[in-house]
């Protein structure tokens, strides 16, 4: 599916476009992981590194992308990935699903696509009636991103990724109301879903 999001400001600065307010929307492809994404999702986490991520995370994310556990996304921009995200029910409880290593090119922060990673895995989910809680955690830098889609902090781990890096649990209960506000929830729905290349 095609998304519609503002340039990264790079490019805005380049005087082709004047400001954000008015940005023309350049044209991102949100669609599902294939195996030659692996190196670029790679490069995504280490521009994380070191403040979302730790550098010792590195090999077992690369073995999460060679193993994958459930859906994985990647958004592409002029066909370069710059953020990827997955999911998957739990191993041990079949009601729960996870969240997997979201994440957005560190350039690429601020822009959408974050919530667009959060929002198909989300409505994904929803269409899963198995499933009655979402899984997942996260460091003290985002946990408020997750907040803001409706998840809760339900424990905090100090200094558990790293020292100053902290680990917080969240979650979010998948309640009939829940669900039917995920129906409706068309990823960036002011452009039209054009391909889905699963
Ligand atoms: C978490 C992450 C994926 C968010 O992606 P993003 O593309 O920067 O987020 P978006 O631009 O889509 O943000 C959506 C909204 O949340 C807000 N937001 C984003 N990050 C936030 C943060 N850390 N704290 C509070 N609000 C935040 C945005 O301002 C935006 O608000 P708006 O709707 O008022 O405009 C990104 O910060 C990231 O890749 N972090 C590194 C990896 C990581 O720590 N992942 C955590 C799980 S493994």
């Amino acid at each position: 599916m095609w998304v519609g999001i503002a340039a990264p400001s790079r490019e805005q600065k380049d005087g082709r476009i004047a400001s954000r307010s008015c940005a023309i929307l350049s044209l991102m492809l949100l669609r599902r992981f294939k195996p030659g994404d692996i190196a670029a999702c790679l490069d995504v986490f280490d521009s994380n590194v070191p403040v979302f991520f730790t550098l010792p995370e590195r090999a077992e994310f690369e073995s999460y992308l060679r193993n994958l556990p459930g859906p994985q996304w990647v958004v592409e921009y002029n066909r370069r990935v710059v953020g990827c995200a997955g999911w998957a029910v739990s191993a041990q409880r079949a009601h729960v699903a996870n969240l997997c290593w979201g994440m957005v090119d560190r350039a690429w922060h601020r822009q959408g696509l974050g919530r667009e990673l959060l929002r198909v895995r989300l409505r994904d989910i929803a269409q899963d009636t198995r499933i009655d809680a979402i899984e997942m955690n996260t460091s003290q830098h985002t946990f408020r991103f997750y907040e803001r889609e409706g998840f809760a902090v339900v424990s905090i781990e100090n200094d558990a990724f790293a020292p100053g890096l902290h680990r917080y649990d969240m979650n979010l209960d998948c309640t009939p109301s829940w669900r039917a506000s995920c129906a409706g929830l068309m990823v960036s729905s002011t452009l039209p879903e054009v391909s889905d290349q699963g």
